[in-house]
């Protein structure tokens, strides 16, 4: 998606460890309208998969979840990094590691927020080694449903995750993807 790259090209900045900072305009700070034409763009992208349910992940997944749910006409719930004392409900609950905090969150949806034989699409901000989005693809097939396609905004192609994601069978779309960040510079995937 040439919007999105040009706005990574513009204010994207690579940190040491193959990390790019793109708080201007998606992790902190948020473009909406930016997020708008990203939810445009992912429900043109699975408009064809029957999507009935978007799940994403706290925090920056919600805004291009949201936006992309409006489009779709579909309801979206986020998955929790942890559980509140307000959630005493029955839930389904999946361990992520992320190797960039170096820690394991309990990621938790409430059962009722995910019927069974529901066909799901996952969005998440940014695709690394892939953890979220397998946590999240777990707990929609605990819940009795389909993985009917995986959104990223940002996928860093250089780590695990595109791999994983594709070798598990999922219908993976990156609106940008991400070669390389070598010598602080951003390589785009060639298309
Ligand atoms: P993984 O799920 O793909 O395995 O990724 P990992 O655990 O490594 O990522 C942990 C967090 O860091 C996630 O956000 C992920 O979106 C984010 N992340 C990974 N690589 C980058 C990067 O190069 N740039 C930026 N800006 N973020 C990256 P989170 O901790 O869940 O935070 P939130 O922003 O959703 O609140
Ligand atoms: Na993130
Ligand atoms: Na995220």
């Amino acid at each position: 998606m040439e919007l999105l790259e040009n706005r990574i090209k513009e204010e994207g900045l690579v940190l040491p460890g193959g990390v790019l900072k793109v708080d201007s305009f998606l992790n902190h700070q948020v473009d909406a309208k930016l997020m708008m034409e990203m939810g445009k763009e992912f429900a043109r992208l699975f408009a064809d998969k029957g999507i009935q349910r978007i799940l994403t992940i706290e925090a920056s997944g919600i805004s291009m979840a949201l936006t992309t749910a409006l489009v779709l006409n579909v309801p979206f719930v986020f998955a929790r990094k942890k559980a509140s004392v307000l959630m005493s409900e029955p839930a389904y609950v999946e361990d992520v590691y992320s190797f960039t905090k170096q820690e394991t969150a309990h990621i938790t949806v409430l059962k009722k927020f995910l019927p069974a034989g529901e066909k799901v699409l996952i969005i998440d901000d940014f695709l690394a080694n892939g953890e979220a989005a397998l946590g999240m693809a777990r707990i929609v097939e605990k819940a009795g449903s389909t993985v009917a396609g995986i959104g990223i905004a940002i996928e860093k192609a250089f780590q695990k995750g595109h791999s994983r994601l594709i070798e598990a069978g999922y219908h993976l779309e990156a609106l940008a993807s991400i070669a390389s960040l070598e010598d602080g510079k951003v390589t785009f995937t060639k298309k």
